[in-house]
């Protein structure tokens, strides 16, 4: 029934191409002859196409006008396009000419001409089309020269992307209402990757994209697509969709629908759509990210972006002030030129820190260090360090400026150490009150909750990680007391048990917002299993909320796995896989409220003194609500352990926790990680590897020299492919894969899970 219904919306689809091509054909327009003219500020200032939905012509901008293309219809005119953008507004007394002789050329008053088109032959004709395509016309009624050619922010429905100079990317605008070009560029690259990248006047890396449709291997002449139902896809040369970006829009069905994609002011990529009928606002159909902190360099130097309240927001480092304070995304300089080395001035310099910030990798220096304060001695230490960040124990120091600052995601924790030159503390006193109180204690991080965005039901508690709380009223607070019965603790308490919070193994937790502190603590206190991590107590004084949780002494699964010098025991494997399975087992099935724990992965497994795994870190969780099976949210876990489903916009169900675990018991019988760069190239990722040994019937090469039984080894590894199925259904449940480890279930032959495993090349 499903091939049934994409079967039809397929032919739908070629249907409606070929009928724009035909009306493209037969010339359906209203033609502009030679000699036609426009002026801004006249009645004669643009020309409508047939339906009347689109002019082009003179529109206003700024203190003066520009030629381009919009919605006509609309009460909002919306810009698509924009002739010369970054040329500077023009006067009143322009004209725009289709001139006798078949040129399209602007007049100012003193009779200079600058050229619109750059078409190679002379024009017979001209014409704004239905689908917001400007063309010239030669006397053979051949297109000559089209604006669709050369795309400025907008994609239309008919227009595409070619991996061709000019033709292959859109560059955001300045602002909504100044079309010059601006920050952020989507490029459709000749290797078939399309790339988000910011614009940069210097040295654009891959490094620096900040979204892409991971298809670099999909070769020349991919092209990006948008059809008359909203579709946005990549073709390859042959013409094979070979990833669809966007599905049909959902919001307006049927037909009278217009859509649009665009790169934002902000780089983000939208697809709207607006129903010609309801004739309301334009609605966003897709979004490329949640996070509108992922476009690089959203915050200009010495400043990262954070998504704190309704973010993003542009934060300067301790110590820095905004070089504008009227537009901050400018950037930051320190507040005192004196500084430096040689400068001998006996200054006074302090040290303030930031966690869960990442910034761009360009360190002079990098030294392997045990803790955070070793990190900070060699920063004083060495005069040319700025900045150092501490992370996954190495210390990278850094001269300033520093770019492309934004609040992680990720787990790891990341520390940026600021020196502070003397003078400089006291202007950022705004900052503390900010709260960075936050703190967890025991194993490891956990949580953190978001503020509610872009969530399809209302019925939700959605969050996504972020490393700060809000500062939270004062409502509320008894009542939450009642909720929860768990063991309160003074905040003096734990400063006093974890050494004023020094111990490595604490992570700072940021959130947003007292409900949803609340609704974790509920949900995540009630829950009780052998292989969770158990929440003792928690800490809600002032602005501080602190989740304690029980000490696990051997670590995470991670350490034990990778980086301990004698290897778990198949046995020991084995029992691993199974207490993970358990515990994801309960919270999918046996938990009152069915949680989605969506970030599984050997540093979210701790050990405890048994060596019997648990699971932790709950932060990015979804809780279901008893009659809802699945739910769509922002991108949320790990790159690497992440289902497929999460990049392709599709709802989420409890298989992406399976798939998780997949990847985690191939990677935990392997006792390898499942990318590995310094290894063949045909081992570099293990699941393929893992299916190529099945294939060849050698899955006990996997596991050399162990005295481990042949026969469970395959039914490990089978049940590992199993889960990590690129369809979401196929997969089996946590039910069924505890029933398959114990035994009770013959674990058959899987399928190839791997068209869907693959890295990204650019980074
Ligand atoms: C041409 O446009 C008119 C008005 O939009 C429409 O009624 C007519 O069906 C179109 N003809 C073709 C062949 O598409
Ligand atoms: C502008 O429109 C008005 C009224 O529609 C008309 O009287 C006038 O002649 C027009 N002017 C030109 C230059 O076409
Ligand atoms: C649009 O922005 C550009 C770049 O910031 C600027 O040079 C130009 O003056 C602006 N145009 C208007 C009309 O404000
Ligand atoms: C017109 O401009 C486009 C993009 O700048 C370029 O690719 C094309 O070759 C030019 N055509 C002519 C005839 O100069
Ligand atoms: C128009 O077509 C004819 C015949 O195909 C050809 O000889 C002529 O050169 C074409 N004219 C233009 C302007 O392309
Ligand atoms: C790329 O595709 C365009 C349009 O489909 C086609 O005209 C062009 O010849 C192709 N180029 C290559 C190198 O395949
Ligand atoms: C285009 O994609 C199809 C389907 O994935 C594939 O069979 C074909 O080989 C691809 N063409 C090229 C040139 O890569
Ligand atoms: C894109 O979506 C259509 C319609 O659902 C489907 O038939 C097609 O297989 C999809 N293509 C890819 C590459 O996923
Ligand atoms: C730096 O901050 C201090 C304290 O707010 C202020 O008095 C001083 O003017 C600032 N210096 C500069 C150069 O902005």
């Amino acid at each position: 029934m499903a091939e049934l219904m994409s079967m039809a919306t397929m032919l739908l689809f070629l249907l409606l191409i070929t009928q724009f091509s035909i009306t493209t054909a037969q010339r359906n327009d209203s033609l502009i002859s030679l000699g036609s003219s426009l002026s801004p500020g006249t009645n004669k200032s643009y020309w409508l196409s047939n339906s009347g939905q689109f002019a082009f012509g003179f529109y206003q901008q700024g203190d003066g006008f520009a030629v381009g293309i919009w919605f006509e219809k609309m009460e909002e005119k919306t810009v698509v396009w924009t002739a010369k953008r970054d040329d500077p507004p023009l006067p009143q007394d322009t004209t725009l000419l289709l001139s006798g002789d078949g040129r399209l050329f602007l007049q100012d008053e003193q009779g200079r001409q600058e050229h619109i088109s750059n078409a190679s032959q002379l024009a017979a004709s001209a014409s704004m089309l239905d689908s917001g395509n400007f063309v010239l016309y030669n006397s053979n009624s051949t297109i000559i020269w089209q604006s669709f050619d050369s795309p400025t922010d907008t994609l239309l429905p008919g227009q595409r992307l070619v991996p061709q100079e000019g033709r292959n990317r859109l560059i955001s605008s300045v602002s909504e209402t100044n079309h010059s070009s601006g920050r952020f560029q989507l490029v459709m690259q000749s290797d078939g990757n399309l790339v988000q990248y910011p614009v940069l006047s210097i040295g654009l890396l891959p490094s620096h994209h900040y979204w892409n449709t991971e298809t670099y291997k999909a070769g020349d002449n991919v092209t990006l697509n948008l059809d008359p139902n909203g579709w946005l896809y990549l073709l390859n040369s042959t013409g094979s969709n070979i990833k669809n970006i966007s599905d049909a829009g959902r919001s307006h069905l049927g037909k009278n629908v217009l859509y649009r994609m665009i790169i934002d002011v902000n780089g983000l990529l939208r697809l709207y759509s607006h129903s010609m009928v309801q004739n309301d606002d334009w609605v966003v159909e897709w979004v490329s990210t949640n996070n509108l902190c992922d476009p690089t360099g959203l915050c200009g130097l010495n400043s990262y972006c954070d998504l704190n309240g309704q973010g993003p927001y542009c934060v300067c480092l301790p110590g820095f002030d905004f070089v504008d304070q009227d537009q901050k995304g400018l950037g930051c300089e320190r507040n005192s030129s004196t500084y430096g080395c040689g400068t001998k001035n006996d200054e006074r310099v302090t040290f303030e820190e930031l966690t869960g910030i990442a910034w761009e990798e360009n360190s002079y220096s990098v030294v392997s260090l045990d803790n955070k304060n070793a990190c900070l001695e060699e920063c004083s230490r060495d005069c040319n360090c700025e900045i150092a960040l501490f992370q996954n124990q190495q210390c990278s120091k850094k001269k300033i400026p520093l770019q492309f600052g934004k609040t992680t995601q990720g787990i790891v924790l990341i520390t940026t150490i600021i020196k502070v030159h003397s003078g400089e503390v006291g202007a950022r006193k705004g900052r503390n009150e900010h709260g960075r109180t936050g703190i967890l204690i025991s194993g490891i991080a956990i949580s953190t909750f978001g503020l509610i965005a872009l969530v399809v039901s209302g019925i939700l508690v959605c969050r996504f990680r972020m490393w700060e709380y809000k500062r939270i009223g004062n409502h509320g607070s008894n009542k939450f007391l009642e909720d929860v019965t768990l063991r309160p603790y003074a905040y003096a308490e734990l400063e006093k048990a974890t050494n004023g919070f020094t111990d490595q193994r604490l992570e700072r937790v940021i959130a947003d917002g007292e409900r949803e502190f609340r609704n974790e603590m509920k949900v995540i206190g009630k829950t009780h299993h052998k292989n969770l991590v158990k929440l003792l107590g928690y800490c809600h004084e002032g602005t501080s909320r602190l989740l304690v949780y029980e000490y696990m002494t051997n670590g995470s699964l991670a350490d034990f796995l990778f980086r301990s010098e004698t290897k778990p025991t198949w046995e020991e494997r084995n029992g691993i896989v199974l207490n993970i399975a358990k515990g994801i087992l309960y919270l999918h099935e046996e938990c009152e409220t069915q949680i989605i724990h969506c970030d599984i992965k050997p540093e979210n497994i701790l050990m405890d003194e048994q060596n019997c795994a648990k699971i932790a870190d709950f932060g990015l969780a979804k809780l279901l609500m008893p009659d809802q099976s699945r739910t769509y949210t922002g991108f949320r876990g790990t790159r690497g352990y992440v289902a497929p489903e999460w990049h392709r916009n599709m709802p989420i169900t409890v298989q992406a926790d399976v798939y998780s675990f997949g990847i985690v018991l191939l990677e935990i019988v392997c006792c390898r990680r499942s990318v590995e760069m310094d290894v063949p190239e045909d081992k570099v990722i293990l699941a393929n590897w893992v299916y190529d040994c099945f294939l060849d019937g050698e899955l006990d090469k996997l596991v050399e020299d162990e005295d481990a039984e042949k026969i469970e080894v395959e039914k490990m590894m089978k049940l590992g492919l199993w889960c990590i199925q690129e369809e979401p259904s196929v997969r089996p449940s946590m039910k069924k894969v505890c029933l398959m480890m114990e035994g009770t279930i013959e674990v058959p032959p899987p399928p190839n899970p791997t068209s869907s495993v693959s890295i990204v090349q650019i980074e």
